[in-house]
């Protein structure tokens, strides 16, 4: 049977959507290639968040071109959704060796059009089409070689795209209008993860916290997101329950409370900041204020004073002042971020922002990068440091990335422990004592209670 080796680009819900087509593949006979050499189909999930990510694939997709395209012209070619989305057919023209542009609401139409391909059936194909409905094909988790590792902890999609519309932001284009799927299904397949081992389940959507705005009306106060995670909470034999991405505006009183209520929540939030000046907030069309997102972290803290708190930050917007950076600065110093994904404005096609005035230069936008970014390992550093000597409770998910000899796993509040345990260890909730703080990781040892 052929085999497919797929690379992904981008964020979660990229990785997910990976996952998904190949478990869709393994499931019609195809199997998983560990590297593109030798791989009959080569796919590329990719990114359009900024102009950089697409650069990317399509580097790397024409090195593949070059490499294999002579030694064995019948492999199979492919990008796959966002980039595939917003680019389409121009795709072809641009790498005329590309046999698959599928787009983001299509994946489950992998293993058909690969069908058709490597049986000549058909030259090439672009479907990039809206699909009613999409939102409820993307469910297969991948079944065969999963690792204990894997298993553990999973994703789940909740629901497709985004209404917000921010000037600087692509995503609306790639991923199409809100679309969620029903709370029945999203239990059915976490019901299914929770037998199969599954302790930790992270709810994905580009915004969650519209999850339900059309289809469900707010219960008792209660948000259709905040409705559906009292559902998920009500599942035995789960242990945690997290999601990414929410928006700001999503943080009702509903869901601060949720946190407080519901213990299977774990403290801990990603909550994209983009900008601490008001002037740029409303620029970017994001629909809050600097002293509202500081309103929803002081009111969560106040919930759970635990709560580790990460975000999403862009410098060098249009017409970004040294002012307006220096209320980014503060505010990021006022939070005490955990950690910051730091992005450097990039225009994006047919997005407001991109028409704006007062584009500025690189080195602008690199200078302000590694201010930030200074800024963001210092307080990490400090905010890590205060965790030595403590107890902490970690859910083991497989080996560390830098040693597989050893293991690591996520406290509550997100931040990864590495320790030195035993297989036996995989899978399981475990104390740990904090030994030392690395940067942006803990290391610690397996706790002994003292018995007095
Ligand atoms: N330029 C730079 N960063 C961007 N992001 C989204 N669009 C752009 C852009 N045009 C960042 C935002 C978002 C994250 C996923 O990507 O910070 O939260």
């Amino acid at each position: 049977m052929p085999s497919v080796y797929i690379k992904t680009y981008g964020c979660q819900m990229n990785e997910r959507d990976s996952e998904a087509v190949a478990a869709q593949l393994l499931a019609k006979g195809y199997t998983l290639a560990p590297a593109e050499a030798g791989a009959d189909v080569i796919l590329l999930n990719t990114c359009s968040v900024r102009d950089a990510a697409e650069q990317k694939a399509i580097g790397k997709m024409q090195n593949i071109v070059a490499e294999t395209r002579r030694a064995r012209p019948g492999v199979v070619l492919g990008f796959l959704g966002c980039m595939a989305q917003s680019r389409g057919r121009q795709l072809i023209d641009q790498l005329p060796d590309v046999d698959l542009v599928l787009g983001t609401q299509k994946f489950h139409r992998a293993a058909e059009y690969l069908d058709d391909l490597l049986a000549g059936r058909r030259e090439s194909v672009v479907d990039v089409g809206t699909e009613p409905g999409s939102e409820a094909t993307i469910r297969e988790h991948l079944a065969a070689g999963n690792t204990a590792a894997k298993s553990v902890s999973a994703f789940v999609s909740i629901m497709q795209g985004c209404n917000q519309h921010c000037t600087f932001c692509i995503v609306p284009f790639t991923r199409g209008e809100e679309r969620s799927r029903t709370i029945p299904d999203i239990l059915a397949e976490c019901r299914e993860l929770i037998d199969r081992g599954v302790r930790e389940i992270t709810l994905l959507g580009q915004i969650v916290t519209s999850y339900g705005k059309r289809e469900l009306p707010a219960r008792e106060g209660r948000s259709g997101f905040v409705q559906l995670l009292d559902a998920v909470h009500e599942l035995p034999g789960l242990e945690r329950i997290r999601f990414t991405s929410p928006h700001p505006k999503g943080y009702g009183d509903d869901l601060v409370e949720a946190y407080g209520r519901l213990p299977k929540l774990v403290p801990s939030a990603h909550i994209p900041l983009q900008s601490g000046s008001d002037r740029l907030l409303k620029l970017m069309h994001r629909g809050y204020t600097r002293e509202r997102y500081l309103g929803i972290v002081e009111k969560l803290r106040r919930v759970r004073p635990d709560m580790g708190l990460t975000t999403d930050i862009i410098v060098g917007f249009p017409g970004e002042t040294e002012a307006d950076f220096a209320d980014t600065l503060s505010l990021a110093r006022e939070v005490e971020f955990d950690n910051a994904y730091i992005f450097k404005y990039s225009p994006r096609r047919d997005t407001p922002a991109a028409d704006l005035p007062d584009q500025l230069p690189r080195e602008v936008k690199e200078e302000r990068n590694a201010r930030l970014l200074a800024l963001i390992n210092e307080i990490g550093d400090r905010h890590y440091q205060r965790f030595v000597g403590r107890q902490t409770s970690i859910l083991v998910e497989g080996p560390s990335r830098k040693n597989a000899a050893r293991l690591m796993g996520r406290t509550p509040c997100n931040k990864i422990v590495v320790f030195d345990g035993s297989p036996r260890h995989l899978g399981q909730l475990m104390d740990v004592r904090v030994t030392r703080a690395g940067s942006f990781t803990l290391y610690g040892d397996p706790a002994i209670i003292a018995l007095d």
